[in-house]
């Protein structure tokens, strides 16, 4: 991560040396503290303190709320009875003081752990927060002291908007697994909790006025079961039925405000809504004909609008959220043309096509909800034939939606695909559960950086923040929808709470690995890590050596070496597992490892090829620093095509190639060439920095095969080179996922990383 950090920057050796020390050791000091988010400033004190077993907790009025939570939790948890004494005053000698100070930061904190008390000050959410740290900095193990290390942390979030969204018309989830979900959420400071309530396959909220939404809107998997509603067959099972009285999402409500958590609720509109229209067929979209299709969309006419009306109504008596979400997103809008309704409604309004009948109607529920005193959010489509006067846009289409509004000073929440999608695998797709789309890794969604670089500092006020989103067609249980949100909604947590220039990609996965005593505690079912060092590899040396391993302990792998992949049944061992065979001409590696969480299991693979690497007979002191680009602007997709073309710039660079975006169709090929040098013959790796892999050749071997996500398959060529020069060839296609990162990285084999300038010749 350091190389990529630096290749921003086009400095000097000597300062790369210095700044990476720098980095490391500052890295090293904070990593004691393994808290997400990491905390603005946090300071190692000397000493400790171990929570005694009738600890007292002091708090006052307003911070006693917050006290009691904690009584609950360590009480839970640890079986460990502490008092709560509320004071005007909390003597200075109280054990943990909990003081509400102000400040004009809304979630800001210090906390302070000596080795006499631990106190913590804040505002609003503040105390809570500091309160989360706290709970990190405990051990996890049932049953040893609870002794927590001296220090100060001073601490405030990035961004207002910090949300994971769950949907819960695909498959239904229960209230204690709501909880759950905000209970985890709120450990990670996390504050929004976007509830998709509604959607083609179920309607989740009571509402009194229209009973059927949840009589017949809430069944629907019992109804496609028996034939009367079209076949689930997006579903990964036959689903999951069931809806929240008012009473149970009132009480939802009371367990997010107690955890500094707000709701969204999501009622879908104008598409998307085919359970309401199977409750209520006058809702539905139909022509001329009578629509024999599936029916997702409302017809909009006024049965549709008074209908809406009540039914927010209801709803924002039951959220005391500012904001409501209308959706607005996919919505079929060509029923439209063929509906009665909505075209004599273009007719009327002089609606010039069917985005301008959606721009009417969510503007005119807009207008509704803002005499409610509510603001309107919508997926990124409400663009489209206009934006509604005052509302804030999700940005899931990728960013342009949510650049484009907050241009036009809109507020914007971004939840971009893939980056934000964790319905997607979060590994190699084959060995993962099914998913919607390619593999996001927890890498990918830390890389993400919500203000883009194209807002100016004035526009990117307009970014509330980001947020992760689920959709669960293909998750049945909770235990699942575990699996798939965590770790990576840690990424989101420390991109919206933490400062810009904190992130570290190498000690937040060191953090995040020590988050599994906590899930073990909370027996919650965040997905395992990978093992270390499981790689692709391609070398040239007829021995295969490697050590797997792992970051929890008591963890158990099983493993072939023959391209099999072990199951439950296979024989188990611990690790660390040291790998050291012959290579003739191939292996592959697959691994199975299993810890104590829910008898969950991941699966990886690797492929180690043998090759022949020779020496270039160029004379190296011919050669000149860095290696020649070419950059190819085209339509074309295949590099093979470009062949004989002009390319439409040349350079030399040691670091990053300067590829600037094209802002069309039109794609960035590459072509990289030059050398290698070698100046001492050792055992070497070979690695591309880039999220997505180029393709390179050595001696016009290919050593790292172009792929869609690394991150996913890392590769490395493990190579033993002689003293002399290395043809070196490559081309990838430049996007927005390789700018700024290092093409090529070089260290000797378990060594440093080697500094460009010093090898790359052409
Ligand atoms: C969405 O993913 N359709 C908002």
């Amino acid at each position: 991560m350091y190389s990529r950090f630096l290749a921003m920057y086009n400095i000097s050796s000597l300062k790369y040396i210095l700044l990476s020390a720098a980095l490391f050791l500052s890295a090293a000091l904070k990593a004691q503290f393994h808290i997400i988010p990491q905390p603005v400033s946090i300071k190692a004190g000397s000493g400790s303190i171990v929570l005694a077993k009738n600890a007292v907790i002091g708090v006052n009025k307003e911070t006693e709320p917050v006290g009691r939570y904690l009584q609950d939790y360590l009480n839970q948890n640890y079986n460990l009875q502490a008092t709560v004494k509320v004071y005007e005053q909390i003597p200075a000698k109280t054990p943990i003081r909990l003081n509400n100070v102000w400040s004009n930061q809304e979630g800001a904190y210090t906390m302070h752990v000596s080795n006499a008390s631990v106190s913590i000050s804040g505002n609003g959410a503040g105390v809570f927060y500091g309160v989360q740290s706290l709970i990190q900095l405990l051990p996890t193990d049932k049953g040893v002291p609870l002794k927590v290390a001296a220090c100060t942390i001073a601490d405030q979030p990035r961004f207002g908007w910090r949300g994971l969204s769950l949907d819960v018309s695909r498959h239904f989830f229960t209230v204690d697994e709501v909880k759950k979900y905000i209970d985890v959420m709120a450990h990670y400071k996390l504050n929004t909790f976007h509830w998709h309530l509604t959607d083609d396959e179920g309607w989740r909220i009571q509402i009194d006025k229209y009973p059927k939404l949840t009589e017949v809107g809430a069944k629907i998997s019992y109804y496609a079961k028996r034939g009367e509603f079209r076949k689930l067959d997006n579903l990964i099972d036959d689903g999951r039925d069931g809806f929240y009285t008012k009473d149970e999402i009132r009480d939802v409500i009371k367990y997010a405000q107690d955890r500094f958590v707000t709701i969204l609720p999501e009622i879908e509109m104008p598409g998307h809504s085919e359970a309401a229209i199977f409750a209520y067929p006058q809702l539905g979209c139909q022509d001329s004909t009578g629509a024999k299709h599936r029916v997702r969309m409302l017809d909009p006419g006024e049965y549709t609008f008074k209908f809406m009306e009540d039914v927010l109504t209801e709803v924002i008596e039951l959220f005391p959220n500012q904001y409501v979400h209308i959706g607005g997103d996919e919505a079929e809008m060509v029923d439209w043309l063929k509906s009665p309704t909505a075209v004599s409604l273009m007719k009327r309004e002089h609606l010039k096509n069917e985005k301008e009948v959606q721009s009417y109607f969510i503007k005119r529920i807009e207008k509704f909800l803002l005499s409610k005193n509510k603001r309107l959010v919508g997926w990124d489509e409400i663009l489209q034939g206009g934006l509604a006067e005052s509302a804030t846009v999700m940005s899931w289409q990728g960013e342009a939606g949510g650049i484009a509004a907050a241009k036009m000073r809109h507020h914007v929440v971004m939840t971009p695909l893939p980056y934000m999608y964790f319905d997607a695998p979060q590994a190699n797709e084959d060995l993962e559960p099914i998913g919607w789309n390619p593999p996001v890794t927890w890498q990918m969604v830390y890389n993400y950086e919500p203000q883009s670089k194209e807002l100016t500092n004035a526009e990117a006020e307009y970014i509330l923040g980001a947020q992760g989103n689920i959709w669960n067609e293909k998750v049945p249980n909770a235990q699942h929808l575990q699996y798939m949100v965590y770790p990576r909604a840690l990424a989101v947590a420390e991109l919206t709470w933490s400062p810009k220039n904190e992130k570290n990609l190498d000690r937040f996965g060191w953090k995040m690995k020590n988050q599994y005593g906590l899930f073990k505690l909370w027996d919650f079912n965040a997905r395992l890590p990978d093992i270390d060092g499981i790689d692709d590899v391609v070398t040239n040396k007829s021995r295969f050596k490697v050590t797997l391993n792992y970051p929890l302990k008591g963890a158990k792998v099983r493993y072939s070496l023959n391209g099999k992949m072990p199951d439950a049944n296979s024989s188990a061992v611990a690790f660390p597992v040291k790998i050291n065979v012959p290579l003739k001409d191939s292996i592959g590696l697959r691994t199975f490892t299993t810890w104590t969480l829910n008898d969950q299991h991941i699966r990886q693979t690797a492929n180690v090829k043998r090759v022949t690497i020779r020496v270039a007979h160029v004379k190296a002191a011919n050669l000149k620093p860095g290696i020649a680009y070419e950059i190819f602007k085209t339509k074309e997709q295949q590099i093979a095509r470009l062949e004989g073309e002009k390319p439409a710039e040349t350079g030399v660079t040691s670091l990053v190639v300067p590829v600037k975006s094209t802002g069309d169709e039109t794609i960035n090929w590459v072509k990289i060439k030059g050398f290698i040098k070698i100046n001492k013959e050792a055992d070497y790796e070979l690695t591309s920095g880039f999220e997505v892999t180029p393709a390179l050749f050595l001696d016009a071997v290919p050593v790292i095969k172009p792929g869609l996500n690394t991150y996913v398959e890392h590769q490395n060529a493990l190579l033993h080179l002689k003293k002399g020069v290395y043809a070196l060839t490559g081309n990838y296609m430049a996007n927005k996922a390789n700018e700024n990162q290092t093409l090529i990285e070089l260290k000797v084999d378990g060594g440093e990383k080697l500094y460009p300038k010093f090898y790359l010749v052409h």
